[in-house]
């Protein structure tokens, strides 16, 4: 390790005088969202084959202890692109719903939050996000666009402004059915119940039922359940949408070749670019339910639809990397690979097939903060700046990337607030050997979670969780019960004095220590309760952007590209106008 170190140390000397290579770079950053970190080859996987990630990998940088700054999707893309946790935009929930789930909700990352994509774009960057957004659309009307990706910096925006679901597709069940289902059998059983009593009561002539109620109740109930089936029925229509900036081109949107039309819209963006610099979020859409594969992937994996997702996304990954080399921008284009949260291990079909990713060793997954939650794939390559087959075991976060992007860019960081992210860079070049992230806080929603510590100068990565999600059934590796695990209530133990572990000797979070197993047991949790004091103080009152009134569904919000009777349909890309087969 620190013989790597050295020759990286000499090698960047010899780099500085080239230093033209690290101004205004390109910047690629490829998100996919649930993938876990053991599901590709360059991180142990020996069955599914990512080769082109793994090239990434091999000619670029590893992050083995990459974390994100929330194991739910909204919050940590709002981190990722603020570079600042989560609470300190409001995109932290109180509740138990953590993400938006519906196109017509008012909240999203606020207009005064600063993505990476606004100071690039004020600075003559050409700035795309091609995929998943899940922050928001609207606030006041149909066509604010107050929350969309046009009005965070980027100039072009193809994709899903929410998140793909298994809503979204017909056959592969949904998120909100057996919710709903219980929901319902609880009411009908309330609603019989109380006309049996009523019934009864007036049989014996002690309650007089008004004539006509009968008939009023059997209407009111019809109605409200048949408005609840519509919109059940109707979601796909009204949430899975594709844009293209601000116009809908396909709701709902279809599957066929969607990661081909997504690869296509990036290599066109960067054959556009090639002598301006630019920043390109890619943001697949893969490997969240519902999962999808072309032709071409569907049945080839040793894994079952999901392994077929993750290689059709390395594919496509192969695809930018190719349009690189050839308009040959490999050496001024710093690419950047990761996943929005861990695998999300309670996935299963209706036909119990596997259809969430492989966290590897680590506990957990998607909506905990155990390791399996948050440790998620970090890579980073840069020909001629960053050392091909690095590798970098010291905590870092996806709110990095801000700072790093922002100064190579050239571009002051803002002074106004507090960012959370730390410049890679030095990390990276060698010229510190100790991630700048003393601790990290990690949140569960709006509820601090757990804290990670590692010291300076030693090699200890001390984690203390006041809270842990119990998982059912038990001595199962998730919350099965609820497809998610939820951070507060009867959903979680909490521990005091909290759950203290190593993960320099114990990664899968297998033996908490005790007073008697670790000698410094109560030194090191009052370190980290300081440092909770602080890290709270520096927090300030904002508005919740994931209240209820800010995540239901407000019909006035509703874009509809052409409306048929209570469900919206269009479709201005069928694949003949691509050319696709
Ligand atoms: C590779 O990934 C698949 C799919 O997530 C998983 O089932 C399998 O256990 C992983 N294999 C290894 C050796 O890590």
């Amino acid at each position: 390790m620190r013989i790597l170190v050295f020759l990286l140390f000499y090698h960047c000397a010899t780099e500085n005088a080239k230093s033209y290579k690290t101004s205004n770079p390109n910047f690629i950053l490829i998100m996919v969202d649930d993938l876990g970190i053991g599901d590709l080859g360059c991180y142990g996987n020996k069955t599914l084959r990512t080769p082109n990630i793994d090239k990434l990998a091999k000619g670029g940088v590893t992050f083995t202890q990459h974390i994100a700054a929330s194991p739910l999707c909204t919050p940590s893309r709002a981190a990722f692109l603020t570079g600042r946790y989560p609470i300190r935009s409001g995109m932290a929930a109180l509740s138990s719903v953590g993400v938006f789930l519906f196109s017509a909700s008012s909240g999203g990352l606020p207009t005064e939050e600063i993505t990476f994509a606004k100071l690039l774009k004020q600075k003559g960057y050409s700035t795309a996000l091609i995929g998943k957004w899940h922050l928001g659309l609207n606030c006041n009307s149909g066509n604010d666009f107050c929350h969309h990706p046009l009005n965070h910096g980027f100039d072009y925006f193809y994709g899903l402004a929410i998140t793909n679901l298994r809503d979204c597709k017909p056959g592969e069940g949904s998120v909100f059915v057996a919710g709903f289902q219980s929901y319902l059998a609880t009411l009908l059983q309330l609603i019989g119940i109380t006309l049996i009593c009523l019934e009864m009561l007036h049989y014996v002539n002690l309650f007089r039922i008004p004539c006509g109620a009968r008939g009023y109740f059997v209407f009111l109930c019809t109605f409200g359940l048949g408005l609840s089936l519509i919109f059940l029925y109707s979601f796909r229509y009204l949430n899975c949408f594709l844009m293209r900036n601000h116009q809908i081109i396909q709701q709902p949107l279809s599957y066929k070749n969607l990661t081909q039309r997504l690869t296509e819209e990036a290599v066109q963006f960067i054959g556009r670019n090639t002598d301006a610099p630019f920043l390109l979020f890619m943001s697949y859409l893969h490997v969240h339910t519902a999962l999808y594969a072309s032709k071409d992937f569907k049945g080839k994996s040793k894994h079952g639809l999901y392994g077929d997702a993750v290689e059709e996304m390395d594919w496509s990954v192969g695809k930018i990397l190719d349009v690189l080399g050839k308009w040959n921008l490999n050496d001024k284009t710093l690419v950047y690979f990761t996943s929005d949260q861990g695998a999300h291990v309670e996935e299963i079909s209706s036909t119990g097939e596997v259809h969430g990713g492989y966290n590897g060793i680590y506990k957990g997954g998607k909506s905990t903060n155990w390791e399996g939650g948050i440790r998620v794939p970090g890579l980073l390559h840069w020909p001629g700046v960053v050392q091909a087959g690095f590798r970098i075991d010291e905590p870092t976060s996806n709110m990095d990337i801000f700072p790093t992007v922002v100064k190579l860019a050239g571009i002051p960081l803002p002074k106004d607030r507090i960012i959370d992210g730390r410049d890679l860079m030095p990390l990276l070049q060698g010229k510190i050997l100790q991630s700048e992230h003393e601790f990290l806080f990690h949140y569960c929603n709006a509820y601090l979670n757990a804290v990670r510590w590692h010291p300076g100068n030693s090699e200890s990565i001390w984690k203390a969780f006041f809270f842990t999600p119990k998982f059912k059934p038990e001595g199962s590796n998730g919350c099965y019960n609820s497809h998610v695990c939820h951070c507060f209530g009867s959903s979680v133990t909490p521990h005091s004095p909290p759950l203290l572990f190593d993960l320099s000797r114990d990664p899968e979070e297998k033996n908490p220590l005790t007073p008697q197993t670790e000698h410094r047991f109560y030194e090191i949790l009052d370190i980290i309760q300081q440092a909770v004091n602080n890290h709270t103080k520096s927090l300030h009152g904002v508005s919740n952007q994931l209240s209820w009134g800010n995540i239901l569904w407000k019909p006035w919000l509703q874009l509809c590209c052409s409306s048929v009777f209570l469900s919206c349909y269009c479709d201005h890309e069928s694949d003949e106008k691509l050319g696709l087969p």
